[in-house]
């Protein structure tokens, strides 16, 4: 009961688990997440298996359930200390904090690997993806379209 009589609920906060990409259940856990977010430039799991050896690629599971994942592209010496990370997660499981906490995380992963400027990609079919990053002080500056697909990529960096 608070103070004034009324009866205060409880929600349960789910437990969200976040992992490194590691072994067959979680490159398969990431790529499920990154095609179905992203179904114009679906991946085969060896190509999965092939960026989780230079990228730092995670997966997010609140009690136990698989959520999302992310891709922090580290910074090189000739990019100019450019890291890109990006968040995904399912739609169903969207608007519950998770997203925020897979950027935070990923953002200071990004820092950590000594990245100066942040950018982020975003497919403009994923609405919600680009409405995240403008809230999150992202700025397009290059926009595009890969072969065979007529929808609009964006790059964004952290203003
Ligand atoms: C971007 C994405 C990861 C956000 O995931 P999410 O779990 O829904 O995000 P959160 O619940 O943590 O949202 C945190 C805050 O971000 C902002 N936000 C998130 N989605 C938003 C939307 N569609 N429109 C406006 N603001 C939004 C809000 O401020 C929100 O807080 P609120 O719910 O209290 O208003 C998810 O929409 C996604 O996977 N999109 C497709 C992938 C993509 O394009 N990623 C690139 C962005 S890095």
């Amino acid at each position: 009961m608070t103070p004034h009589g009324a009866v205060r609920f409880s929600v349960p906060v789910p437990n969200l688990r976040i992992e490194r990409v590691d072994g067959e259940t979680g490159l398969k856990d990431w790529q499920y997440v990154h095609n179905l977010i992203i179904p114009a430039a679906t991946l085969s799991l060896d190509e999965v298996r092939e960026r989780s050896g230079r990228n730092l690629l995670d997966v997010a599971y609140a009690d136990n359930v698989l959520v999302g994942c992310t891709t922090v592209r580290p910074p090189t010496s000739d990019n100019g200390s450019t890291a890109t990370v990006i968040a995904r997660i399912l739609p169903e499981h969207r608007r519950q904090g998770f997203g925020e906490t897979l950027y935070e995380r990923g953002l200071a992963q990004a820092r950590e690997l000594g990245a100066e400027v942040i950018e982020t990609v975003v497919w403009t079919a994923n609405v919600d993806g680009l409405r995240f990053a403008e809230k999150h002080g992202f700025v397009e500056f290059d926009r595009y379209q890969l072969p065979g697909d007529d929808v609009d990529w964006i790059d964004l960096r952290l203003a």
